[in-house]
């Protein structure tokens, strides 16, 4: 068995104004009823040998979870984090509760911010990962590069493991945009996707050697939990107790049990506006438009309409997103720096 354990606790601040603290954007409609959480939760229902989900989410979003896992007809176990202390310990909490059991099954580590073209082409890699998972490793999925983001994890091809993938020699977590470049053009690099397969007890046994305080607090706020059937709370201030890291620095930069399949379908971190631009249709004038909205002369723009009609002339190149209380315009170059609006507005509050 499989048991898919998707991530949903991060803010997706990145997204703003319509990606909030209290609504962020793995729960923003995307129209026709989808939302990016839905969409991961679906495509994890269908993976190969794949059972009931966990998810691991903010307590502050729980309705959105239960509501989005109702209207998709799955069940699953919620686990409940009080404050985010980003994926390492969210996976922890998830690796406890399987590892518990009796068959230390496989987890499918699923970040709830991806857009996947081609579900069978990733369902045959998560088969081809599964075996590499049987035998201990840590896969990783690695997608083809096409510039040098400083947004990803970047994963260096070792040996070969056999028709199933191969070692990772090295992975760097986030690099400078010197060492990104650097690192395409000596070639035999691809990104890390964020998504993961791994045994229960190999996740915990390299969090212990790695991160041993994030294992250490995870440990007992796992065991000393709360569950009422709907929802599973770890303990709060054991939880609360651990450092904030992610997966990628914790354990991927160190393990020596990595490995990856490389995954050759379109994938997409829908991380930022020009993000979703690229995962957009885009219409004559190269628009990408959602909502309502009428431009004229006006060329490679995403416009997103909440609440009111957006309308523009000759204008390129642009990021507009409208909703009720706060509009973004921003060159589409430099969205990036919707952080530095978040920052401020968070400073004021
Ligand atoms: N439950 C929980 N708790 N989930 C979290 C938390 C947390 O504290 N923090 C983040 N997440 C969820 C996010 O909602 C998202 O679905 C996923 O974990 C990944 O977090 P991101 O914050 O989006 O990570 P990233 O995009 O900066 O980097 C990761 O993904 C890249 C590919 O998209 C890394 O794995 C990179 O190496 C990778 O290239
Ligand atoms: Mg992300």
């Amino acid at each position: 068995d499989i048991v898919p354990v998707i991530l949903c606790g991060g803010s997706g601040t990145r997204l703003w104004p319509l990606s909030r603290e209290t609504y962020p954007k793995q729960f923003v409609d995307l129209g026709d009823e989808r939302t990016l959480f839905k969409d991961t939760v679906l495509r994890a229902r269908r993976a190969p040998e794949s059972v009931e989900p966990i998810i691991v989410c903010n307590e502050a979003h729980r309705f959105y979870v239960t509501a989005e896992l109702y209207a998709s007809g799955v069940h699953g176990k919620i686990l409940l984090e009080p404050a985010p202390r980003n994926t390492a310990p969210a996976i922890a909490l998830a690796a406890f509760a399987l590892a518990a059991g009796e068959d230390d099954p496989l987890m499918l580590v699923l970040p709830s911010d991806h857009a996947i073209d081609n579900e069978s082409t990733f369902f045959d890699g998560v088969a081809r990962a599964a075996k590499l998972a049987a035998r201990g490793h840590i896969v990783t999925f690695g997608i083809e590069p096409t510039g040098p983001e400083t947004g990803f994890g970047y994963i260096e091809q070792g040996e070969s493991l056999g028709t199933e993938g191969f070692k990772v020699a090295r992975f760097v977590e986030k690099p400078s945009l010197e060492v990104a470049a650097s690192m395409l053009s000596q070639g035999g690099f691809s990104w890390n996707s964020g998504m993961f397969l791994f045994r229960a007890s190999v996740y915990l046994k390299e969090l212990e050697r790695y991160a041993p305080q994030i294992y250490a607090s995870c440990r007992t706020a796992w065991a000393e939990r709360k569950d009422d059937g709907a929802f599973c709370r770890p303990d709060n201030a054991a939880f609360l107790s651990s450092p904030s890291d992610s997966i990628d620095y914790a354990v991927m930069e160190h393990t020596d049990l990595a490995a990856v399949v490389p995954l050759h379908t379109g994938w997409s971190d829908l991380g930022s506006w020009e993000a979703f631009y690229q995962a957009g249709q885009p219409d004559d004038c190269g628009n990408v438009c959602s909502g309502d909205v009428m431009a004229e002369g006006s060329e490679g723009c995403y416009f997103n309409a909440n609440h009111r009609l957006v309308t523009a002339i000759g204008v390129r190149d642009l990021v507009v997103v409208e909703t009720q209380d706060a509009v973004l315009v921003a060159p589409r170059d430099q969205v990036q720096d919707v952080k530095k609006i978040v920052g401020r507005l968070q400073r004021d509050q």
